[in-house]
């Protein structure tokens, strides 16, 4: 499977902290934003990743990642010139996607949870049709919302509804399978003029080849969309790393955990970052005083 990040748009509601640069570079706490939903794909074992931005703010995430390489991934960029909507990803993506399923993560999505990199991983051997996520939140009418049966049956998917049919809020993180991107090209602009994510949901549905994971209480989806829940975020992940010890969203830790890089290697990552917390925590993991399961 391969994996895009979608890391556009203009960011105004976050004005005036992203009028000169991206909202997915941001800081949660002690890592730019993109972390965040690149360890989502990295614990989902998916290695070859696009990163799609604006022609503006592209070059900065490939100065923060480069290729890839010393992570022991694949990174490519793509430019998306107009927020035109997510379900583009899919079309902007074509010659990178391939014949491959792929998995979709939104730049500005972070997820914290027990267990999470396990479902992660079950998620992404999806051969054919589709998966997404239901998250319970206070108000769905912000996000796409879908409504199941007590068999998980999906009974509708709508975005930002104005009375929500459930509490189920759709993260932005989607499973796909090569069907997507003939998909996409079909969707036409919403009345709010964007190609919506949950069009190409709902196709996927009518052919009765979509699936829901409802996640439970033990995990986090967080919201960065405005100052508050972008500062909520930051205490968030400080509050866990903290407590813990144990590291949120890192990146060169989920590399040497998952072996897609050596003991050496971690070390060479840590030592540009030694006069940090962060930079000290991966010598730690190379020293292995720090124990994590694999997950
Ligand atoms: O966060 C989950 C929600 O994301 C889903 O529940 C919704 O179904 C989905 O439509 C989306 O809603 P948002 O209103 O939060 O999307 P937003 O326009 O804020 O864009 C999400 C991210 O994608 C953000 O980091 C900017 C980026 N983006 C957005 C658009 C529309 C792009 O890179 N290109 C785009 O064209």
């Amino acid at each position: 499977m391969k994996g895009i990040i979608l890391a556009g748009g203009n960011g105004t509601r976050l004005y005036p902290l992203t009028k000169s640069i991206s909202k997915q570079m941001l800081p949660v706490y002690d890592k730019p934003m993109i972390y965040y939903p690149l360890s989502v794909l990295m614990l989902a074992g998916i290695k070859e990743i696009l990163i799609i931005s604006t022609p503006r703010d592209i070059a900065g995430f490939l100065s923060l990642l480069g290729n890839g390489q010393k992570l022991g991934i694949k990174l490519e960029y793509a430019i998306q010139e107009e927020p035109n909507g997510l379900a583009e990803a899919f079309t902007i993506g074509e010659s990178f996607i391939g014949d491959s399923p792929v998995a979709l993560v939104l730049g500005d999505n972070v997820f914290y949870g027990s267990d999470f990199g396990s479902r992660l991983l079950e998620s992404s051997a999806l051969e054919s049709g589709s998966i997404i996520f239901g998250c319970h939140v206070a108000d769905p009418s912000a996000y796409g919302v879908v409504e199941v049966d007590n068999e998980m049956n999906i009974i509708s998917v709508e975005e930002k509804p104005e009375n929500p049919k459930s509490s189920f809020a759709i993260p932005g993180l989607y499973f796909f399978d090569n069907k997507v991107v003939e998909i996409a090209k079909n969707v036409q602009p919403s009345e709010r003029g964007e190609k919506e994510i949950t069009s190409i949901i709902n196709e996927y549905r009518n052919n009765g080849e979509l699936k829901v994971n409802i996640m439970g209480r033990g995990l986090a989806w967080l919201d960065t969309g405005t100052h508050e829940a972008l500062l909520q975020a930051s205490n968030f992940v400080e509050a866990i790393q903290k407590r813990q010890g144990l590291y949120v969203a890192c990146i060169e830790e989920i590399a040497y955990r998952r072996q897609y890089i050596s003991k050496s290697q971690l070390i060479e990552l840590a030592e540009p970052l030694i006069k940090t917390d962060y930079g000290k925590y991966l010598l730690d993991i190379a020293s292995e005083k720090t124990f994590q399961t694999n997950k």
